[in-house]
Parts: structure tokens; C-alpha cells; sequence
């Protein structure tokens, strides 16, 4: 999407989220990697209800990536069996919230009860305007660079679309999160640096706050402090500087 490199708004409209160190929190506690996972859905129903508090129009959880099935097979259907299990319990209470739930990634791949829930709970609340919830299960950016190209490339073979007119704005149409602003804040936790195959299309121009908290250990306080940190930048978008003294150190 394109940005508006002359205003600096305070607040991102899209927060990203790399919920990254469950299994770690589990192990410093001497317990399985799966109670990790279980205290990061608790961690993530708080960020919902803060960000939505605090504004935010669209977070995005990514929540299992496309390398994530390489994980021993226990944990990925522990994993498998807790996503079925948290739409179950939480759906009706983000609806009554009025939180818009959206997935991306790669649906055919899991486990059709999941699809199933997944698809119910995007029905249900899809007329929802408070804050749009998006959840990606395995996602992969390479994933859906690949996904764009295909249905891009299969409208040129229909000839609906010329080799020529391919641009930025026709994949990005293509892109699963088509129609959705790019992310502003990208927020890591879990003490690395690196972005793990997440959206690599929409962050190109995304502010980075890597964070060494845990997941589950990830509350209201670390949230506050990564807005602070979003509220400071200035953001260019490849443009000189504002006059005047605009820019953050
Ligand atoms: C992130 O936590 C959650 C998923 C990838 C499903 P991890 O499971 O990667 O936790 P660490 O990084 O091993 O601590
Ligand atoms: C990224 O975390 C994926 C999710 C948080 C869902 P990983 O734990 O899979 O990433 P790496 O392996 O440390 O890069
Ligand atoms: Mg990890």
C-alpha cells in the first residue's frame, strides 16, 4: 500500500507481531514446551484487548510459520490441537468485542477441523469494524510471494492480465493481506533479530522494535514501551527530512 511520508502519525494503524519465545519461557520453568504455548495465548489475548484500547485498527499474530512444521511432531499437533481449541473458546468473545478475525497462510495444509473453525469465526465476524484480528498459521512471506505469483501467473495464461502490466500494485492485490494497510510497527519478542520468513512483501518500509522479552512474559507494559518507541520515529519512506528538526535521533 502506499505510505504518506509528510504526516508522522503517533500511533501505527497496523501492529505486527512476532511472538516469538514460548518454548524458552516453558523450558526456564523447568515445564514442557507446550505450556509455553499455552501461556502465549494468554499473552495474546491481551495484546488484542490493549491494542484494540489503544486504537489500533489491524494486528496481525503471526502464530505458526511455514518452517514451523519442521518442529517434532508432538508439538506441532499440541499446537494444532490449541489453535482448534482457542477458536473454540475465544470467537464468541471477540465477536461480542466487536474484533474482526481474519487468517492467512497456507489453509490446505492444516488439519480440516482447523479450516473449518477458521472459516466459521471469519464469517461470523466479518462485519466487525472495531479492530481487524489477523492470525497467520502457517505462513510463510517466500510462501505468499509464491501464492501471488501463481494466481498472477495464471491470469496472464488466461490472458485477463498482460506480462506488461505486472506491477507492484497487481501483486500486492494478489498478496494475503490485499487490501490491508502495511504494517507500521513490527514488534519481535524473544531477544532475536531477524524476521523469520513474516511478511517479507508488506515490511518494507515497517518500524522494527526487537524486544527481549518472552512471549508470555509480553504484557501491557512491554506494548506501551513499543509504542513509545513508534511514537519517536520519523519515518521518510526514502524522501530527505522534514525542516525543521522533525527527525528522531
Ligand atoms: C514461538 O515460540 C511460537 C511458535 C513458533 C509456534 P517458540 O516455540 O519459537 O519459542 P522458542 O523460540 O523456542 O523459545
Ligand atoms: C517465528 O519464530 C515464528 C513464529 C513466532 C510463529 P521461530 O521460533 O519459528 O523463528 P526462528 O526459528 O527462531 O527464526
Ligand atoms: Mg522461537
Amino acid at each position: 500500500m502506499q505510505q504518506e511520508a509528510d504526516k508522522q502519525p503517533e500511533r501505527p494503524r497496523h501492529v505486527a507481531v512476532i511472538m516469538d519465545g514460548n518454548g524458552r519461557w516453558a523450558t526456564r520453568l523447568g515445564r514442557p514446551r507446550l505450556a509455553g504455548h499455552r501461556a502465549g495465548v494468554k499473552a495474546a489475548r491481551a495484546i488484542v484487548e490493549n491494542c484494540a484500547n489503544a486504537g489500533v485498527e489491524v494486528l496481525t499474530l503471526f502464530a505458526f510459520s511455514s518452517e514451523n512444521w519442521q518442529r517434532p511432531s508432538d508439538e506441532v499437533n499440541g499446537l494444532m490441537r490449541l489453535f482448534v481449541e482457542v477458536l473454540q473458546r475465544e470467537v464468541a468473545a471477540l465477536h461480542e468485542n466487536e474484533i474482526r478475525l481474519r487468517f492467512i497462510g497456507d489453509r490446505a495444509s492444516l488439519p480440516t477441523i482447523l479450516q473449518k473453525r477458521m472459516a466459521r469465526a471469519e464469517s461470523l465476524t466479518a462485519g466487525n469494524q472495531r479492530m481487524t484480528l489477523i492470525v497467520a498459521i502457517a505462513y510463510g512471506g517466500r510462501w505468499d510471494i509464491e501464492q501471488a505469483v501463481r494466481r498472477v501467473a495464471a491470469k496472464v495464461a488466461a490472458g485477463e492480465i498482460s506480462p506488461q502490466a505486472i506491477d507492484a500494485a497487481v501483486l500486492e492485490r494478489h498478496m494475503a493481506l490485499a487490501g490491508v494497510p502495511d504494517p507500521d510497527l513490527l514488534i519481535r519478542t524473544g531477544n532475536e533479530s531477524r524476521i523469520s520468513n513474516f511478511l517479507l512483501w508488506n515490511l518494507a518500509y515497517t518500524e522494527i522494535y526487537f524486544c527481549p522479552t518472552l512471549w508470555p512474559d509480553f504484557g501491557s507494559a512491554e506494548l506501551q514501551a513499543a509504542l513509545a518507541f513508534y511514537a519517536r520515529r520519523a519515518r521518510r519512506f526514502g524522501r530527505v527530512a522534514e525542516p525543521l528538526g522533525m527527525l528522531a535521533d
